[in-house]
């Protein structure tokens, strides 16, 4: 069943209902103010940090489920009621929400009176726009009230949501005119405030929560809006909001327009005050000019889809196949933007508090992101491996306002160094920018104690082969890619995290997966090394990982498939000799072995591929593992505590389903790869939406597997490393099109359902157009470059400036 369907002119999702099967969302912002807005008007917004830098508040899992947001309500007649339908859940005539690329428009209408309330962030700026139309499309002349409403957050959303005995006695407020200014701290340690303002005279204002709402009230039944006045409040302590009151009156088809900013504000220290005890607002009244009027609204609303257009023109697909078009187009990219912005700390499943940036999840969110504006993924590599230890490991994640590592999810997590290779070597493959190798960036932060990147990168692949185990393969430390698989932890405590808890030390726990990941990413470290001239540490660095390659073929091959790891007594884990209601196979090291090749010539990859087909396929996509863990194992942590089928105990995982993919097409079957894909992509799921239940326009981070009894329904969408991993799949391997360190790569393997297809890529300045047939198998037939064949399938650097057309034949 569907709820809405793609516009795909105007790259939107336009939802024409309000009641999804979960709350769908979309993102505001571009690089410093974020917002999160729901299809019901909920959500909030923040600058840089979705912890520290909080401007309003929401209220995570909830009753009902999305409770917080911009709100709008409206008296017409004394009939109150909001158009986004929540929070007062009137009955509409019209409802539609078009989620568009960094903006979101929702309109409702009810006894002749049509709201539109468009949100965006201006390019450049640290605001937020509303516009609200009004049109009354009766007979009849009315004379209605508007009323805005959103409740600030006291900045430190953690603080905010626990410390109620101090914040119930620091909310502070000024009110000028149009506009209310939230100043909570700042006569003490803060130099930030927040405004919101409407370019309109207000017959009212209130700023005051209780008073607003009435203590007994909720977001469905406040006062104010129900009497149709404001009472000018004035907050102090308790739960400061904003809300303009507007009178306003409309002729039988006349429409109104008015423009609220809820804007974040910086001053420096000297200039903090405008007289004792009131702020300084010239800054945030310069940013209120900016947007004092409509047009400035509808420049900025073009500006920002212009840069859109921009972006998303340097990689594109026609097709035949639109949804493959809008996934590749629009969404994919679209959302792994999203995920470089926010990594893993801020949506509807992750509440913006407990997790910062990922040092592995933002080097994977470089891969999707890298073509659309490369400049921001080299300050984003620099920033995460300013984190990096002096010995090569990592924490786990910092925190994007301080750049900080952040001991909450602790380190040691002993895939994580080897991401930042790859995340290095996918920038500087697309830019062909080496330079960034000579940068000195510190460790830990200590301005002390710096090195150049690729002395950091080195320190990262030493970091693995400096932690072998008994069998030779890389030592796991807490976890690898799979967070849930914790060999050192035996945790028979409940709070103990399984993230951060050791309760044994050892150097047994051995990762298969790490080692492939190692073969893998192991050469891009060798071919960087070769580039600075270092053919020795080039030689040094592939020999290690050829004794890698024997080490897995020798000790990580289970007969049928690739063995997951050995735990800390040297157990096999993931193995056709493991006991039942444990997991026999795993999905990681099946994917990644094969992508590193190994076993291709031997015939390893092919039945490792196989057997993920008869045992890990399901009808909406690939499980983690199988049989799941039926009860919990104190020496494998984690990942046995999820009751089966859900999250990383046997459900489909949509972050390793394109290393399947990818691996696919390395023994070329592109066929059963783009199958693997049909089944997760989203677009391809729009009409199972009441089982998926999550926005059919992005990935979600797991759908539950075949033995949980709600198989085929998606959590977590959004942030998730599945955004950047797809895209790679899809635009790199399964349509061929992919940067390498000498030349763009075109070597498509996708089957017979895409016979035909046309790319354009811009790389380096140049742009490529690539016109594919293909007869369904694997291997370029022939490739002509500006009608010249050339052999083999990479096509040198073109200048920038120049159009390159290529055409290629594919057996
Ligand atoms: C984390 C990833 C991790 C994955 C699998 C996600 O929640 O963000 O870093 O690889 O789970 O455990």
């Amino acid at each position: 069943m569907r709820f809405g369907h793609f516009d795909d002119q105007r790259k939107e999702y336009v939802i024409t209902t309000p009641k999804t099967p979960y709350p769908w969302l979309n993102y505001l912002g571009n690089e410093q103010f974020f917002g999160l807005v729901s299809h019901q008007g909920g959500g909030y917004c923040f600058y840089r940090d979705a912890r520290l830098r909080r401007l309003t508040r929401y209220r995570y899992n909830n009753v009902p489920t999305d409770s917080g947001g911009r709100y709008f309500y409206l008296n017409d007649g004394g009939d109150t009621w909001t158009p986004t339908f929540m929070p007062m859940k009137k009955e509409l005539d019209f409802y539609e929400c078009r989620h568009g690329l960094g903006y979101t428009q929702i309109t409702g209408s009810r006894g002749g009176l049509r709201a539109e309330v468009l949100f965006f962030v201006p390019l450049g700026h640290t605001a937020e726009v509303h516009r609200v139309k009004l049109k009354n499309e009766s007979g009849a002349k009315k004379s209605l009230k508007l009323f805005s409403f959103l409740e600030f957050c006291l900045w430190n959303a953690h603080d905010d949501a626990t410390n109620f005995q101090r914040n119930f006695s620091t909310g502070e407020v000024e009110v000028e005119g149009s506009t209310i200014y939230h100043k909570t701290e700042y006569r003490e340690r803060r130099d930030h405030y927040a405004f919101y303002h409407v370019n309109a005279p207000v017959s009212g204002f209130d700023t005051d929560r209780e008073s607003f709402i009435g203590l007994y009230n909720g977001f469905g039944d406040p006062d104010v809006p129900c009497e149709g006045k404001s009472k000018n409040t004035v907050a102090s302590g308790w739960s400061p909001i904003a809300s303009h009151g507007l009178e306003v009156d409309l002729e039988p088809g006349e429409e109104k327009t008015f423009v609220f900013v809820l804007g974040y504000v910086e001053n420096p220290r000297e200039e903090k005050w405008e007289r004792p005890g009131v702020i300084n607002k010239r800054r945030a009244r310069d940013l209120i000019g900016r947007f004092e009027r409509t047009e400035q609204v509808s420049a900025a609303l073009a500006d920002l889809a212009a840069h859109w257009e921009r972006l998303l023109s340097n990689y594109s697909i026609e097709s035949k196949d639109e949804k493959l078009n809008r996934m590749v187009n629009i969404w994919n990219p679209y959302q792994c933007m999203v995920t470089f912005n926010m990594s893993r700390s801020a949506s509807l499943f992750e509440s913006g508090i407990g997790r910062g940036m990922g040092f592995r999840d933002s080097n994977q969110d470089l891969l999707g992101f890298v073509h659309l504006v490369p400049e921001r993924a080299r300050e984003r590599i620099i920033d995460i491996a300013s984190t990096q230890f002096a010995d090569g490991s990592a924490y786990h994640q910092y925190q994007p306002l301080t750049k900080r590592g952040n001991n909450d999810v602790g380190s040691g997590f002993n895939d994580d160094p080897l991401w930042l290779i790859l995340g290095v070597a996918a920038y500087i493959k697309e830019t062909g920018d080496y330079g960034i190798l000579s940068e000195l960036v510190p460790f830990d932060n200590d301005p002390k104690n710096v090195a150049t990147l690729f002395d950091h990168l080195k320190r990262s692949f030493d970091h693995v082969s400096n932690n072998l185990g008994p069998h030779g393969l890389p030592l796991i430390g807490r976890a690898d890619w799979n967070d849930c698989l914790n060999l050192n932890c035996f945790s028979e405590t409940p709070d103990e995290s399984f993230q951060t808890t050791g309760n044994r030390t050892g150097r047994t726990a051995e990762s298969v997966f790490i080692a492939g990941m190692f073969v893998h990413i192991g050469p891009e470290y060798a071919k960087i090394a070769e580039y600075r001239g270092l053919s020795d540490e080039a030689a040094r660095a592939r020999g290690e990982i050829e004794k890698m390659e024997k080490a897995v073929l020798e000790h990580g091959w289970d007969g049928e498939w690739f063995l997951r790891a050995y735990d800390f007594f040297g157990n096999k884990v993931g193995s056709k000799s493991c006991k039942e209601g444990e997991s026999q196979i795993l999905i990681e090291p099946q994917g990644y072995c094969v992508m590193a090749g190994i076993g291709v010539r031997t015939g390893e990859a092919l039945k490792a591929l196989d057997s993920v087909k008869e045992r890990l396929d399901t009808r909406y996509g690939i499980v983690l593992n199988n049989p799941p863990y039926r009860e919990y194992h104190v020496e494998l942590g984690e990942i046995s505590s999820y009751p089966p089928g859900y999250k990383e105990n046997a459900g489909i995982f949509c972050h390793n389903n394109p290393w399947v993919m990818i691996a696919e097409t390395v023994v070329g079957r592109g066929e059963r790869a783009f199958e693997y894909y049909k089944k997760i992509a989203p677009a391809y799921l729009e009409d199972i939406s009441e089982i998926h239940r999550t926005e059919p326009y992005v990935y979600s981070q797991m759908i539950a597997g075949k033995d949980a009894a709600r198989h085929g329904e998606a959590k977590n969408s959004w942030l998730t490393g599945t955004a950047a991993w797809n895209f790679v799949a899809i635009s790199q391997h399964l349509l061929g099109v992919r940067p390498e360190w000498d030349g763009l790569c075109v070597q498509p393997c996708i089957g017979k359902d895409v016979p035909e297809f046309t790319i354009t890529r811009k790389c380096r300045g140049a742009t490529y157009r690539i016109h594919v047939r293909s007869s369904g198998g694997k291997g370029v037939a022939k490739l002509t470059v500006d009608g010249q064949p050339i052999t083999g399938h990479v096509v040198p650097y073109a200048r920038a400036g120049s159009v390159v057309e290529i055409e290629c034949e594919a057996s």
